[in-house]
């Protein structure tokens, strides 16, 4: 199993380049199985679950091509209209092939997610949504069937909380339903407007998408298109924490400001300086007096759980008592004593964490858990005395591709063993 070595203490300087955000390409993957014609998809990140969600639409029946600069799907048939429980429990957003398995096929078996490590994450919203839009749904075996051999026809769906992969598989469902299909209290995460750009370059009708109703009108089928993912919002996020931490200076590249108002809000109230330099070009500049700021995570276009972890850490620097409230996941705070084994003062309460600052961190062995939980654990590193090693880094590549590459460019002391 791969690690990071990790020595910390070195300021990071220069640029650093976001990629396309995973958390759209996984749904654009998906909407490709809609049509029969070739979708080109452009700045797809190459990472772990991207490669999951590319074996999944294959085995489903598309042709997959993986260019340089693109990666093209063409699924001229269903084949297999499943998602085996070997890839759903690595990747959970493997039930995004439920909306248009249904949609395209009139049927679909995806495996029941299990219990995941920030939570239990059951997809009962994705499935009464289906119900409405006059899916058949039953569950045999630990699958999800749904069938509906006559076509879906359009309803009003009122989620009861916000869910960000739901209003996306609903959206793909009912973009070949008969009529109108209208999401109320959809999420309104900018991945959800990428994903609707891409439907309507394949011919759908949506509006509304990035607010909290969308209005759908069914057509009866969609061709090919082209499209270009949005840049990575938690990864650059997570870069502003690295120039932050570290005390250094870095320019990231390549990514969306705007969808960054919350944490660029958070960080300038902790006392860093994030300016603007350019279109998709955000500099960040890190202060000795870094003062806490309490954070409480909240869907779009609140401060994202997705960042939680790394916000945290940078805290552990900051002068005074910082209260994490998460809002979105039960548990995601198995990052906290993995920090406190580098140093960090973190006291667990329920869903918020109460972290005092400053304290020095110093290098140790750590376990990566999850994703974001890992992310968390190398800007720590990158800020502590000494040498830390972080193990079961498999975790972070299922969402940074090349991390340790692009860190190393910017003066991070950070190879992969
Ligand atoms: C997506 C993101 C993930 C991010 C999360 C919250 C992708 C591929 N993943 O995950 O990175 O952390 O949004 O911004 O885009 N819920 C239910 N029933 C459901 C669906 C969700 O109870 O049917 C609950 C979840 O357990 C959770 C909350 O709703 O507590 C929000 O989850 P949701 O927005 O669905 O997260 P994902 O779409 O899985």
């Amino acid at each position: 199993m791969d690690k990071f070595v990790i020595k910390g203490g070195v300021a990071l300087h220069g640029e650093i380049a976001t990629g396309g955000a995973k958390n759209s390409a996984l749904p654009a993957l998906a909407a490709a199985l809609l049509t029969a014609e070739t979708v080109t998809l452009r700045r797809i990140p190459q990472v772990r679950d991207i490669r999951t969600m590319q074996e999944l639409i294959e085995s489903i029946g598309a042709r997959v091509e993986v260019t340089n600069d693109a990666v093209r799907v063409e699924a001229r048939t269903i084949v297999s209209p499943e998602a085996p429980y070997e890839l759903v429990k690595t990747m959970r957003a493997s039930s995004l092939v439920l909306g248009p398995l249904v949609a395209r096929a009139g049927r679909a078996r995806v495996s029941l997610p299990g219990g995941c490590a920030i939570g239990a994450r059951p997809v009962d919203l994705h499935l009464a949504g289906l119900e409405q839009l006059g899916a058949r749904i039953h569950q045999v075996h630990g699958y999800i069937e749904a069938e509906a051999p006559g076509g879906l026809r359009g309803a009003t769906i009122h989620f009861d909380r916000v869910t960000v992969t739901g209003t996306e598989d609903l959206m793909m469902a009912a973009v070949l339903a008969r009529g109108e299909t209208v999401i109320e209290n959809a999420a309104r995460e900018p991945e959800v407007l990428d994903l609707a750009e891409l439907l309507i370059r394949m011919g759908a009708k949506i509006e509304g998408a990035g607010g909290s109703t969308i209005r759908i009108q069914g057509v009866e089928k969609l061709g090919g298109a082209e499209h270009t993912i949005i840049g990575d919002r938690i990864e650059a996020g997570t870069f502003l924490v690295a120039g932050a931490i570290t005390g250094g200076e870095l320019t990231v590249t390549d990514c969306v400001p705007e969808h960054l108002g919350a944490p660029i809000a958070k960080m300038r109230q902790a006392g860093i300086t994030i300016e603007q330099t350019g279109p998709g070009e955000l500099r960040v500049r890190g202060t000795r007096a870094l003062r806490s700021a309490d954070m409480t995570t909240e869907e779009y276009p609140g401060f994202p759980t997705d960042l939680q972890a790394q916000y945290m850490a940078l805290m552990t620097q900051a002068e005074g008592i910082a209260i994490v409230k998460e809002n979105i996941f039960e548990n995601r705070f198995m990052h906290a004593q993995e920090l406190a084994r580098m140093g960090a003062n973190i006291r667990l309460d329920g869903r918020q964490a109460i972290v005092a600052g400053p304290r020095d961190l110093s290098g140790a062995q750590v376990i990566a858990s999850d994703l974001r939980a890992s992310a968390s654990l190398v800007l720590a590193a990158l800020a502590a005395r000494g040498e830390t090693t972080i193990d079961r880094v498999y975790h972070i590549d299922r969402g940074y591709e090349k991390i340790e590459e692009k860190l190393a460019g910017v003066g991070a002391q950070i190879r992969r063993e």
